[in-house]
């Protein structure tokens, strides 16, 4: 009987792209396809990630190729190619320049795994979602904006510090964009099933939810040269492991909203159920006054930045 590996393509293999396909392989989801525009880079970082397996005994086979055709068949992608931000460049010229990768990428993603659920990293990234959404015209079930686990887990790990308790017990979410207007939601935070509100005072919490919210820029501040990888690598593959093996993991993404929240046609993080279908399901909570004001705040921001989108060349 034959049995087919689950296939993984990581599109990037950059810093995020490349610790993606590390955890993937470790974790045996499937065989990891490593692409980049810098053939040597993917082929070598592949190729150094094969030569681990023996030593971590992991039965991955990992490939690196510019060749889109090498993704044929792939069932997650996971799409961070993409450049950083430099001294000097607006967020209009990052907006256009990503924009027109991840359009790139997107084309030969559309060829060759047309079936797949493509995860979006690459920044910024409600837009690069709205991008690829408009490039692959696949369901929206099955574009999925990377943003909410990261947030979350940072938010999850400070609380953690905070307490000194496990981050196995500590519970917590974001919502909205992946920026400075996300929103943390301390209310539907637990530690050991017990509400963070009832555990840490109100200026603690604001604190952790302030630190969140900048969690992105104290990486970069600290790294100088490029942004965080670790946590957002590990963020996208919990995402393809909730959906390979279908898991109906319950997990904040950007989700292209289609009346959600009073909102049509945006990538908004939610909450999500994850399964073999992709995001599966977008569950809608109710919010607090304080909470719709942010998240309404956020949708605002994430508008913005979608119009100034439709406004470039790309
Ligand atoms: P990096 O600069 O290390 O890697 C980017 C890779 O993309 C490079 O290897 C480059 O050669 C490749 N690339 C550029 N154009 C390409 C093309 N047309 N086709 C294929 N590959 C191409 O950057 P890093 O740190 O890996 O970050 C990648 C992206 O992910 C950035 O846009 C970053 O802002 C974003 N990011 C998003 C996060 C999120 O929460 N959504 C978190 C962390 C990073
Ligand atoms: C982050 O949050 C840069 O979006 C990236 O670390």
């Amino acid at each position: 009987m034959m049995h087919k590996r689950k296939k993984v393509a990581v599109i990037g293999a950059g810093f995020v792209g490349s610790t993606a396909a590390h955890w993937a392989a470790q974790k045996e989801l499937g065989d990891v396809v490593l692409l980049d525009i810098n053939e040597g880079a993917a082929k070598g970082k592949a190729l150094d990630l094969f030569e681990a397996s023996p030593v971590e005994l992991f039965d991955s086979r990992v490939i690196g190729t510019a060749n889109y055709a090498d993704i044929e068949g792939a069932d997650v992608v996971i799409l961070t190619a993409g450049l950083p931000r430099k001294p000097g460049m607006s967020r209009d010229d990052l907006l256009s320049t990503n924009a027109k990768i991840v359009k790139e990428c997107c084309l030969g993603i559309k060829k060759y795994a047309p079936n797949s659920v493509v995860i979006v990293v690459s920044n910024p990234l409600d837009a690069m979602a709205f991008v690829a959404k408009e490039t692959l015209g696949f369901p929206p079930n099955r574009i999925i904006g990377m943003a909410g686990v990261l947030d979350g887990a940072r938010m999850r790990s400070f609380i953690a510090e905070e307490l000194n308790v496990s981050v196995k017990d500590v519970n917590a979410f974001v919502l909205g964009g992946h920026g400075d207007t996300m929103v943390p939601m301390p209310r539907h935070c637990s530690v050991g099933g017990v509400p963070l509100t009832e555990m840490l005072s109100a200026e603690k919490i604001e604190a952790i939810n302030t630190r969140t919210r900048n969690g992105g820029a104290e990486i970069v501040g600290l790294l100088k040269t490029g942004s965080a990888y670790y946590a957002p690598s590990a963020s996208a593959v919990q995402m393809t492991e909730a959906i390979l093996k279908d898991q109906n993991r319950i997990l904040p993404c950007a989700a292209f909203l289609q009346g959600e929240y009073g909102v049509k046609g945006l990538f908004i993080g939610v909450l999500c159920r994850l399964n073999g279908n992709g995001m599966d399901k977008v569950i809608e909570l109710k919010l607090n006054e304080t909470e719709r004001k942010g998240l309404d705040h956020s949708i605002k921001a994430v508008q913005e930045l979608v119009d100034a989108l439709k406004k470039l060349e790309f």
